[in-house]
């Protein structure tokens, strides 16, 4: 059965370029309504252009619907209006692509704190800024697809992006309590860490794996995420095709014996505490609490 965004609106941020831009053609090609965002900087932030225009035009040319919007997800009042714009227009927002983001690598010796910001500003308080802004739209609708972008660099860490890993695990977090509240409203929240050659990655991909990573091939596990079958909680890698399924797990522990509650007992039994076996994987926060609870019960 061929998935639809016939009837949808969808708003993807920082979709002047790269995966943004893959998404919105192809969320037009389905039929979607798209509003492209971008603020048409360089890879740091700087400076101002037409990328959303741009993509406007190709998305129009193949015969689809699109608006273009330069508002910076870090301006609150900007994302607000984009969003009253699109309902004004086309009569709700049901789709929203957290994608916009800004690099500032450096190892944190060496990293100012006004890049620590930086990062952090557009992409954890950009996505924010964005949902807040078709939150209550989407619960009054009792419809809505949230996707937040995080990184392989959130999940697992790389060298040089303490700022940039910072921001990405940060959205897994906010996209983990946005799916508990959204889910009576059939407002799903997922979370994607994508792997694309773009201008992002220019200087880490060999030129041999540029087409193999060419962002076309993680359209299929972004779109699956905001369509109207799409699970919620899900955090999902995407590169070169493949899809995978990522979680955040917790092991069956060891209940220090009363009287032996010290740093020592922790330390003998590491091993046992750090070992996977038997782990799980919790819905919500409140859930580790329980588990400690059974795991008192149980002796
Ligand atoms: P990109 O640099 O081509 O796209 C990012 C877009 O966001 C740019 O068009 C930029 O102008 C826009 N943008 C930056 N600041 C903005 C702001 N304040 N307001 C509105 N738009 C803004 O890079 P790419 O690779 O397409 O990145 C898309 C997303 O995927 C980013 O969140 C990135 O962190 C994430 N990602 C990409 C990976 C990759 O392998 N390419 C790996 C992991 C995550």
């Amino acid at each position: 059965m061929t998935i639809s965004f016939q009837d949808k609106v969808a708003i993807v941020t920082g979709a002047g370029g790269g995966l943004g831009r893959a998404y919105a053609l192809e969320l037009a090609r389905r039929g979607a309504k798209v509003v492209v965002n971008d603020l048409g900087g360089a890879r740091d932030g700087s400076g101002h252009s037409d990328a959303a225009a741009k993509v406007v035009a190709e998305i129009e040319a193949a015969g689809g619907t699109a608006m273009a919007n330069g508002a910076s997800v870090t301006d609150k009042g900007q994302v607000t209006a984009m969003v009253a714009e699109a309902q004004d227009r086309w009569g709700g927002v049901h789709i929203l692509i957290n994608n916009a983001g800004i690099l500032r690598d450096k190892s944190f010796s060496k990293m100012s704190m006004e890049d620590f910001r930086a990062v952090v500003d557009v992409h954890l308080i950009g996505s924010a800024n964005a949902t807040r802004a078709v939150w209550d739209l989407m619960k009054e609708q009792a419809y809505g697809r949230v996707l937040m972008t995080s990184s392989s660099t959130g999940l697992y860490g790389n060298f040089g992006q303490s700022n940039y890993g910072a921001a990405k695990l940060g959205l897994l977090g906010f996209a983990k309590t946005l799916s508990l509240e959204g889910a009576k409203y059939n407002v799903k929240v997922n979370t994607l860490a994508p792997t694309a050659a773009t201008r992002m990655t220019n200087d880490i991909f060999p030129p041999e794996m540029t087409a193999a990573f060419n962002p076309d091939n993680v359209v299929p596990a972004a779109l699956f995420l905001v369509s109207d079958d799409a699970p919620t909680n899900a955090i999902v890698g995407a590169g070169a095709g493949v899809v995978q399924a990522a979680y955040v797990t917790l092991t069956p522990g060891y209940a220090l014996p009363e009287g032996r509650r010290t740093v020592e007992e922790v330390a003998a039994n590491w091993d046992m505490i750090s070992d996977r076996s038997g782990e799980i994987v919790p819905q919500s926060g409140a859930e580790q609490a329980m588990l400690i609870l059974k795991k008192l019960q149980g002796g």
